[in-house]
């Protein structure tokens, strides 16, 4: 890819949801990231997922709040509960027992509001293993599936959504879900990092996504994929300096924030933020 000006970079208002970890705990282990023995500091998360919703208000984004249920320490991590496109809400079914009730909490945030839900019938985790480029060949959903959501739910995401959704297939437990794997960074193109798909998956990204941003594995491994985009500016966890580098090289402009302690749950910025996508 050549020089980019950032000038040509446009970021769009976007709306989010998010959920306060009042209740935040890693009291089992559904992912490798999560150590139960491993003490949490509940003030500490608070504080840092504030100034995350702040940084999203001070970029001009709107920032809906979720209130947060006792017995559900993994609700912080709100991109799990669902997946909008164009006012269609394809509601999520969690794959462990412990999830399973945050479902209900997001289908009647958007049963409140103007929204078309569907109540999906394959499990599904669902920004957690679904992305969405509204410009890229008129709308394309990114799928993943081998860890949490079934492939049968691309289809169904398919069906619901009206959109092609391109499956593609998690190798590494350390990347468990697709976001923190791959990211949107705009209307039109993607970062990844390639070594959390299988080769054939590799493939299809080269061939959708020539001018992709390239993360390694270090950038994966400080959760750098795991951001949230309004086209220009990129918010990150702050440990993942390089991708925020090779982000400013091709014309973003990266917005680091410390996340350390919902990182104990295995996610980062983009796990603790669904788009809502009107
Ligand atoms: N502890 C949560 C789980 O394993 C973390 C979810 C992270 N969310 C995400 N969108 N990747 O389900």
């Amino acid at each position: 890819m050549g020089i980019v000006n950032p000038e040509e970079r446009t970021a769009r208002g976007r709306a989010y949801l998010m959920c306060p970890p009042e209740h935040f705990a890693v009291e089992y282990a559904i992912n490798p990231w999560m150590d139960t023995s491993a003490p949490v500091d509940v003030e500490l998360a608070l504080k840092q997922w504030q100034l995350l919703r702040e940084t999203l208000v001070r970029l001009g984004h709107a920032v809906h709040v979720l209130p947060a249920e006792v017995g559900l320490p993994d609700m912080v991590y709100a991109a799990n509960g669902a997946f909008s496109v164009d006012g269609t809400v394809y509601g999520a079914r969690f794959r462990y027992p412990e999830r399973i009730a945050e479902a209900a909490a997001h289908r009647t945030f958007y049963l409140t509001g103007d929204w078309r839900f569907v109540e999906p019938v394959e499990i599904n985790e669902g920004e957690g293993d679904f992305a969405y480029v509204p410009g890229a060949y008129g709308g394309l959903i990114l799928a993943g599936y081998g860890f949490r959501t079934d492939p049968a739910a691309h289809a169904e995401a398919q069906e619901v959504l009206g959109r092609p959704a391109i499956s593609l297939r998690l190798v590494d437990p350390r990347f468990y879900h697709l976001d923190v794997a791959l990211a949107a960074l705009d209307d039109n193109n993607i970062v990844y990092y390639p070594g959390a798909f299988s080769d054939a998956s590799q493939r299809v990204l080269r061939q959708l996504f020539p001018s992709a941003v390239i993360a390694d594995e270090a950038d994966a491994l400080a959760f750098g994929l795991n951001l949230v985009s309004d086209g220009r500016n990129v918010v990150l966890n702050s440990e993942a300096s390089a991708l925020a580098a090779k982000l400013r090289v091709a014309g973003y402009t990266p917005v680091p924030v410390e996340l350390s302690e919902l990182k104990k749950g295995g996610g980062s910025v983009k796990c603790c933020v669904a788009e809502l996508r009107p």
